[in-house]
């Protein structure tokens, strides 16, 4: 192994870290929960840890303003409306979906608006990136110096986030002794499975890299990953046969990106009662439906310790209360 290759690029520490590693036994036996939804208040989740990377970068390069795109409950786009703020950037944030939640201000909208960030507002999927380009374009003629985020901050140097953060992760196992067999995360544009998995490999620890996959059908979810997961590697210079050969993907999309459905929801409320942990209907709460469904169908041995990555999402919960409130016990 290079030893290059564990010297991370340059960061600016903005995560609240070591985050702690907690056992849910109440839960699975030999499930421990890494609470990446403790990164920090505004800034919680998975997406400021690729931010550290990507933030550094854009200061290096003399980036006046940050552009990013996302849903209009997107956590990505809310964390880096949070970062730009801290770092006294310019922020521009193109989102597609209902506009009623940016009318009403709700949940990571509420957030964008208060930290200040410019929304352009898109209706499909589709236009994201291409509005991105353009934007950066007028930005640019403007005399600004944008730098482009792309969806779900993830590309190659953002995976040194979950790099660092599989190193952590590590570091605490190691310290309570115990024996880990497989991580588990959401997947959603894949950054952080990505980051793990190339994290596991650096580190020599034949971990298992489960992503749950909450958006796109399991054939397009699969051929992304494959194709970032190459993308990464090559960059890396890292074994993509070997690094993909730890990482599995499920499908528990269910009802589509964004889109909860019954069990979820009461998943979501039997796991906040039961211990006061609390996941979101979009990412965490799919991804630990699909781990314990995997866990009952057989997929999942129950000798297996796993941990289970909290990766946040709490503003996008708030914004749904009129959505899944039929489907929760009764006041
Ligand atoms: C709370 C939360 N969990 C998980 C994910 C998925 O992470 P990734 O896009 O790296 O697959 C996201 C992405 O937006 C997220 O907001």
């Amino acid at each position: 192994m290079n030893p290059t290759y564990r010297v991370p690029p340059a960061r600016v520490r903005l995560a609240h870290t070591p985050t702690p590693l907690e056992e849910y036994a109440v839960l699975r036996t030999g499930l421990w929960v890494k609470r990446d939804d403790l990164t920090g208040n505004e800034l919680s989740g998975n997406k400021v840890r690729k931010l550290e990377f990507l933030v550094a970068d854009a200061l290096a390069k003399g980036a006046d303003a940050l552009v990013t795109a996302g849903a209009v409950q997107s956590n990505h786009a809310r964390c880096t409306a949070a970062v730009a703020a801290r770092f006294g950037l310019r922020c521009y944030l193109v989102l597609s979906g209902p506009a009623t939640d940016l009318d009403w201000a709700m949940g990571n909208a509420l957030l964008d608006r208060l930290f200040g960030a410019t929304v352009v507002h898109v209706q499909r999927d589709e236009e994201l990136n291409p509005r991105m380009t353009s934007l950066a374009d007028e930005l640019r003629a403007q005399g600004l110096t944008p730098y482009v985020i792309p969806i779900g901050g993830s590309c190659p140097l953002a995976a040194w986030g979950y790099i660092e953060g599989l190193r952590e992760l590590k570091t605490q196992v190691d310290d309570l002794g115990l024996r880990i067999h497989r991580i588990v995360c959401a997947a959603g544009s894949c950054g952080t499975l990505i980051g793990l998995a190339c994290g596991a490999w650096l580190e020599n620890w034949p971990v298992r890299v489960t992503g749950i996959s909450i958006s796109s059908t399991l054939e397009r979810k699969r051929g992304f990953l494959k194709r970032s997961l190459q993308d990464t590697c090559a960059y890396l210079e890292l074994p993509f046969a070997d690094v993909y050969a730890h990482v599995e993907l499920y499908d528990y999309a269910g009802a589509g990106y964004a889109k909860t459905r019954r069990e979820e929801v009461e998943l979501i409320a039997r796991i906040a009662s039961c211990c006061g942990l609390v996941l979101d209907p979009v990412y965490t709460g799919k991804a630990m439906y699909g781990l314990l469904d995997l866990c009952a169908n057989g997929t999942i041995s129950p000798q297996e310790n796993i941990v289970f990555l909290h990766s946040g999402g709490l503003p996008g919960l708030l914004a749904m209360g009129t959505q899944i409130k039929a489907w929760l016990p009764p006041p």
